[in-house]
C-alpha cells in the first residue's frame, strides 16, 4: 500500500519533519493528523534551518500536496504568521496547501486558558507549551469548538466567536482572577487572517482515499510522540490528540484499512520536554554532552530538553501500539564522542524486573532502569552515506537496538542536513 505513517516513538522530537521532508522526494502528498502549533518541526532549507508548526513538512518541496487534517487544531493568527515567514523564504504557499474545514481553531482565549490552567496546577503544572492546545481540544470534545472553516462566512463567525469570548471570559476572570479578552480586538486580528486562510480551506478525506486508491505515495507525519499520545502516553503529562497511527484514522478519515505501514521515528538516545516521568533521564556531563551536541532545545518554546539513554522498554511498547515493523534511528551522531554507551534494557520496580511498560505514571515513575553497556564507536559518523562508511561499532548499536526491540532499521539519520542519511531499506 503507498500510504506510510510517521510516528515519532518516544516523547517527541525525534526528528519526524526532517525525516519527512527527506521522504518527499518519493511522496505525492504529506498528511498532518494531529496536534496543533506545540510542534515543532525543524526542517533544513537551503542548509539554514527552518522550524514548522502547523505546516506539514513537504511545504518547502515544489510538486508536493501539503495537506493540514481534520484531527489538527489550527491556531488560525499562528498559521498567518507560519505562511508568511516560509513566504519571506522563498517558499511558494498556494495551491500545495489544503487545510480542511473541519479541523477546529485554537482561538486566543484557548491560549489564555491553557496558561491560567498551568498557572492554577502549580507543582502538578504540565509544562505544556501554552500553546493553547488542551482547551481547544477540550472545547471540541465538550461541543464549544469552532471549525477553522467558520472562517470563510466571517459574518457569521463574528457573533458566534463573541459569544464564546463572553463565555470564556467568565472562566479567565471568575475561575483564574485574570484579566478579561477583548473580543473586538481579537476580530480584528483575525479578519485578515481569515482572508489569508480562505483559499486553502477544502474538504481533504475523500481526495486524501481518492489519492491512495489511485496508489498515489501519501505520507501522515505524526507530532509529538508515542509517549505523549493522550491515551497510550505518561498520562496526565501528556498532550491532548491522539499522536499514535490510530491517530490517523480519526486525524483524517482515512480508516486503519487503508494505511500500509507504520514507520516508528526514534532517536539514538531519548528527550523529553516539560513535566512527567522518563526514567532513562541522566542529569550530569553525559546529558550537558547530548544537550549540547544534539542541540537539544524545544523548536517551539526554546526550553532545554531533558536529556538521557536510549529506552528499549519505552521503545518496544511504541512498537507495539504503532505496529511498527521498521525504524529510521535519528542523531546517531550525537553519540559520536561517547566511549561508552548505555541502553536500558529493562525496568526494576520496586524490587521486581519487568520488560513491560508501566500503565500509569505513578509507576512509570518509580521505576529503576537496568542497563547494558556498549562500547562507544568514537569517531565521526555525519559524513556516511552508506552502510560500508559507518563505524562497526555504530553498526553493532544500531543491531543490538534492533534486535532487543524486534525490528527492523529503515534508515539512520546521521545530521541535520537532508542528506545526512544512510538508507537500509526504501519507505516507499
Ligand atoms: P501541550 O501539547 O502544549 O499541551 O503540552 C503537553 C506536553 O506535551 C508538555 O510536556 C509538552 O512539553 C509536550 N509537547 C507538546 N508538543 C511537543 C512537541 O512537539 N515535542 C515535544 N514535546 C511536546
Ligand atoms: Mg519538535
Amino acid at each position: 500500500m503507498s500510504s506510510v505513517v510517521v510516528v515519532g516513538a518516544q516523547w517527541g522530537d525525534e526528528g519526524k519533519g526532517k525525516i519527512t521532508n527527506a521522504l518527499c522526494s518519493d511522496a505525492d502528498l504529506v498528511v498532518r493528523f494531529q496536534g496543533g502549533a506545540n510542534a515543532g518541526h525543524t526542517v533544513s532549507l537551503d542548509g539554514v534551518p527552518i522550524v514548522f508548526h502547523l505546516l506539514p513538512s513537504g511545504i518547502s518541496v515544489p510538486g508536493i500536496q501539503n495537506v493540514i487534517g481534520p484531527g489538527v487544531v489550527i491556531d488560525p493568527i499562528a498559521l498567518a504568521v507560519e505562511i508568511a515567514g516560509v513566504t519571506e523564504r522563498g517558499v511558494e504557499v498556494g495551491e500545495n496547501l489544503l487545510i480542511d474545514v473541519g479541523a477546529h481553531m485554537v482561538l486566543p482565549y484557548h491560549k489564555a486558558l491553557d496558561a491560567a490552567e498551568e498557572r492554577a496546577r502549580g507543582q502538578s503544572a504540565i509544562g505544556t507549551t501554552h500553546r493553547g492546545i488542551g482547551p481547544a481540544y477540550a472545547d471540541r470534545c465538550a461541543r464549544d469548538g469552532i471549525p477553522i472553516g467558520a472562517l470563510a462566512a466571517f459574518d457569521e463567525f463574528r457573533p458566534r466567536f463573541e459569544e464564546a469570548v463572553a463565555r470564556k471570559n467568565k472562566h479567565i476572570t471568575r475561575l483564574y482572577g485574570e484579566q478579561p479578552l477583548d473580543a473586538r480586538e481579537m476580530l480584528e486580528q483575525l479578519y485578515p487572517v481569515a482572508q489569508t486562510l480562505a483559499r486553502h480551506l477544502a474538504d481533504t478525506p475523500e481526495m486524501i482515499r481518492e489519492a491512495i486508491r489511485a496508489g498515489l505515495n501519501v505520507l501522515f507525519e505524526g507530532a509529538q510522540g508515542t509517549l505523549l499520545d493522550v491515551t497510550f502516553g505518561t498520562y496526565p503529562f501528556v498532550t491532548s490528540s491522539s499522536t499514535t497511527a490510530g491517530g490517523v484514522a480519526i486525524g483524517t478519515g482515512v480508516p486503519p484499512s487503508m494505511i500500509g505501514e507504520v514507520i516508528g521515528i526514534a532517536k539514538a538516545y531519548t528527550t523529553r520536554v516539560g513535566a512527567g516521568p522518563f526514567p532513562t533521564e541522566v542529569t550530569d556531563d553525559t546529558a550537558r554532552m547530548i544537550q549540547e551536541r544534539g542541540a537539544e532545545r524545544g523548536a517551539t518554546t526554546g526550553r532545554a530538553r531533558r536529556c538521557g539513554w536510549l529506552d528499549i522498554v519505552a521503545l518496544r511498547y511504541s512498537i507495539a501500539v504503532n505496529g511498527i515493523k521498521r525504524i529510521i534511528v535519528t542523531k546517531l551522531d550525537v553519540l559520536d564522542s561517547f566511549e561508552t554507551i548505555k541502553v536500558c534494557v529493562a525496568y526494576d520496580i520496586d524490587g521486581r524486573q519487568t520488560d513491560c511498560f508501566p500503565r500509569t505514571a505513578d509507576e512509570l515513575g518509580r521505576v529503576n532502569p537496568v542497563y547494558v553497556e556498549m562500547p562507544g564507536w568514537m569517531s565521526v559518523t555525519k559524513e556516511a552515506r552508506h552502510e560500508s562508511e559507518l563505524p562497526p561499532r555504530a553498526l553493532a548499536y544500531l543491531n543490538e537496538i534492533c534486535r532487543l526491540a524486534d525490528v527492523d532499521l529503515c534508515s539512520v539519520s546521521v545530521g541535520a542536513k537532508g542528506e545526512a542519511i544512510v538508507e537500509f531499506t526504501s519507505v516507499f
